[in-house]
């Protein structure tokens, strides 16, 4: 619980927001499409994933963490890689030049100053056969109530116009908070499809549900 508790209180002091978690934020505006537009697709699913190492959180929040084949598991990765299975995407995660810090305290500090700051993070990575795709699955967790800023770096570096993308998350409470909106702000030009959102703590459950909802948008059988 704590991983997640330190950010929404901070919150929800510093935003006034209340009740903290309001499903208000899972509000979607934008008009999104139930299925995938068009046939023989090449999907790349590009996602952001931080898991935090035994040391960084306490061990409430240790129970609910993914481990996969013996290794630490991001949420957001675990989805990517059944999301990946299921379509037979190409799969890459975005990840920032510099990493982020492993210790909780410290990783929700450095999120903090650079949502407010507005920082968008280098990037180390590079999609060269970017414009090979055109359905773009993007994945991230929910951080400080929006998507963390190296998502900005990644709708910065790319250019999406004519692509259908169709979001995934996970989050500790706060679903979408706004998210599929503002990556709808961000690329006017793109198709967005019915995306897919997830609690943390039932990602390790999440399999069949994700398989399902990609057969709602028509993208397996
Ligand atoms: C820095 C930071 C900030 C977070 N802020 C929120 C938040 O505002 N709302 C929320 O529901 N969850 C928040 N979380 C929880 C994550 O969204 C959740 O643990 C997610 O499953 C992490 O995905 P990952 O393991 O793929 O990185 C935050 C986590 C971190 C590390």
């Amino acid at each position: 619980m704590k991983t997640y508790i330190l950010p929404l209180a901070l919150l929800c002091a510093s935003l006034s927001l209340t009740p903290c978690g309001d499903d208000e934020n899972n509000t979607i505006n934008t008009p999104t499409e139930d299925v995938v537009p068009g046939t023989n697709h090449r999907i790349l699913i590009a996602y952001f994933s931080e898991p935090l190492p035994d040391n960084g959180v306490d061990a409430a929040s240790s129970a609910s963490r993914l481990i996969v084949n013996g290794d630490l598991c991001g949420s957001v990765e675990y989805m990517a890689t059944v999301i990946g299975e299921a379509t037979g995407g190409d799969r890459v995660r975005i990840q920032t030049a510099t990493p982020y810090p492993e210790e909780y305290a410290a990783l929700a500090d450095q999120a903090n100053e650079e949502r407010l700051n507005g920082t968008h993070p280098a990037l180390a990575t590079n999609i060269e056969n970017f414009d090979d795709y055109d359905v773009i699955f993007v994945g991230y967790p929910i951080w400080w109530y929006q998507m963390p800023m190296a998502m900005y770096s990644f709708f910065d570096a790319y250019d999406f116009t004519g692509k259908t993308i169709i979001p995934f998350s996970s989050h500790g409470g706060s679903g979408w908070s706004g998210t599929v909106d503002d990556i709808a702000e961000m690329e006017p030009q793109a198709t967005m499809v019915n995306g897919y959102s997830i609690p943390r703590n039932s990602v390790a459950e999440s399999a069949d549900g994700i398989r399902s909802w990609l057969r709602e948008i028509g993208i397996i059988e």
